[in-house]
């Protein structure tokens, strides 16, 4: 079909110009794979329905987890890359010399085997250049995509791992209310904020954000399961950042584009409003990178005061941001990055184990293995009986005494000291089994 139309096009470019024959054929392409992906998502929703409830479904919706986050990982590294290099540009730009009257700055690098050369300018060159780059699918497609990813686990799989009973008993289309809502209202709070007074004081700007983001990640924390908590922080976090991006800066540029095509002076207001929006991504990306692979470490969210532990990370991670930006404009800033450390490895020490008083007595396996077949084997077992795992979890399973005592380390870890097992403790573990387990690994983990 593509080719077709390419062919009914060069038909025709005869009459037209060189650039509406381009602007055309993309616009094409664009249909084209617009198509392309719909196909596909109809495929995929077709095989779900067909497969739904076979062992088949959990498989599937592994391979959909795989593909999107690879994708999404890709298109974040795009995105923070080039958020990072601009930002590196503004601090790093030489201003003063032997600068045109025109530039605000310029630049010489060298990598991968060339050297690289870079002017900015004070507003905008007298012809806008035809070919002008703009910098703003990866944001788009990182939201798209982490949205996906969001569905796949979250949504999907609310009942386990969205909604933690003994945080709220939510109901499936309660939890993605809040969710999808969360998101709105942070937007709308965010927004506001850049557009008041404060934002003129960076200092009282940032301190009304922190303030704001640590209320939101007490309120995650207290209507989530620990670990959606932290990841909804993270796509609340990214979505504002994409919400810069759409709302803000890409207008500001296409407003400065056109007011220079047009031979007028660009509202230099909005100039300021982008690169403001702009620095505000650049203080985000280091929390919600941390966020986006909290989910590893349960350490974090399991924490019984998760929110205090999430809202210092991310205050950390800034902070590390900000030294790093302070010393690329080569200023002076010796107390940030000892602060940031610091704060960070307070986190570590504050949510390290908590010896255990209790006393232990001689415990046997058979004890240790009714409890685990009680509460763990309808998920971690090579036939789970659970209503949402088809598979073993991580591939985890304790059909057999040397398959628990391989995995003791990490039991220790999950049960025990972040207490994150079993999952949103659907199965009802009481505290006095979690001290046998204890016992059991302290006293060596015999199966005799
Ligand atoms: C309702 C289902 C369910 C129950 C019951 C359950 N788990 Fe899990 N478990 C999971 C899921 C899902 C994961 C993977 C996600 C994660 O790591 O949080 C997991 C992961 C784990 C891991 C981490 C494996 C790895 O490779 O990182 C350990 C260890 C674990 N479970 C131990 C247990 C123990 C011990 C019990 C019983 C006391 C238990 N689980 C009960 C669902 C369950």
């Amino acid at each position: 079909m593509l080719v077709v139309m390419t062919c009914r096009i060069h038909a025709i470019s005869e009459k037209e110009s060189d650039e509406t024959v381009r602007e055309r054929t993309s616009w094409i392409q664009g249909w084209t794979y617009a198509a392309i992906i719909f196909t596909i998502l109809a495929i995929i929703a077709c095989i779900y329905w067909m497969i739904r409830g076979t062992a088949y479904e959990g498989h599937l919706m592994e391979w959909l987890n795989i593909v999107i986050r690879v994708m999404h990982f890709t298109f974040g590294i795009a995105w923070i890359g080039a958020s990072f290099y601009f930002v590196f540009l503004e601090n790093a730009l030489n201003r003063t010399e032997g600068i045109r009257d025109e530039l605000a700055g310029n630049l010489w690098a060298v990598h991968g085997g060339g050297f690289y050369y870079l002017e900015k300018y004070k507003v905008a060159p007298k012809n806008i250049p035809k070919h002008l780059h703009w910098f703003k699918y990866e944001a788009y497609f990182t939201w798209i995509s982490g949205f996906a990813l969001l569905f796949i686990i979250y949504y999907f799989n609310a009942s386990a791992m969205l909604i933690d009973p003994n945080v709220m008993r939510l109901t499936t289309l309660q939890a993605i209310g809040i969710s999808v809502g969360s998101f709105i209202v942070a937007w709308i709070i965010y927004d506001l904020l850049c557009k008041s007074s404060l934002a003129k004081t960076p200092i009282l700007f940032a301190l009304a954000g922190i303030i704001v983001l640590i209320g939101f990640a007490y309120f995650y924390s207290h209507v989530f399961s620990g670990r959606a908590a932290f990841i909804h922080f993270g796509a609340m976090i990214g979505s504002l950042m994409v919400g810069n991006v759409f709302f803000v800066i890409i207008p500001a540029q296409k407003a400065m584009v056109s007011a220079a095509k047009k031979g007028e002076l660009p509202d230099a207001q909005k100039g300021k409003n982008a690169l403001f929006r702009s620095i505000s991504n650049n203080y985000f990306t280091l929390p919600v990178l941390f966020v986006m692979v909290s989910n590893h470490f349960p350490s974090t969210f399991g924490n019984k005061y998760q929110w205090i532990v999430l809202a210092a990370i991310s205050i950390g991670a800034a902070g590390i941001k900000h030294w790093l930006n302070l010393r690329e404009q080569g200023k002076l800033g010796v107390w940030v990055l000892p602060v940031s450390v610091v704060v960070l490895l307070a986190v570590a020490y504050v949510t390290a184990p908590q010896p255990s008083n209790a006393k232990c007595k001689e415990i046997s396996f058979a004890e240790v293995n009714a409890i685990i077949q009680q509460r763990c084997i309808s998920c971690h077992s090579s036939k789970p009986t659970d209503n949402t795992y088809t598979a073993a979890p991580n591939g985890t399973k304790y059909d057999t005494p040397a398959e628990i005592v391989a995995k003791k380390d990490l039991i220790m870890q999950r049960v025990i000291i972040t207490k994150t097992m079993p999952q949103n403790n659907k199965t009802n573990m009481m505290p006095e089994e979690r001290d046998v387990i204890r016992c059991w690994i302290e006293q060596g983990a015999k199966i005799q």
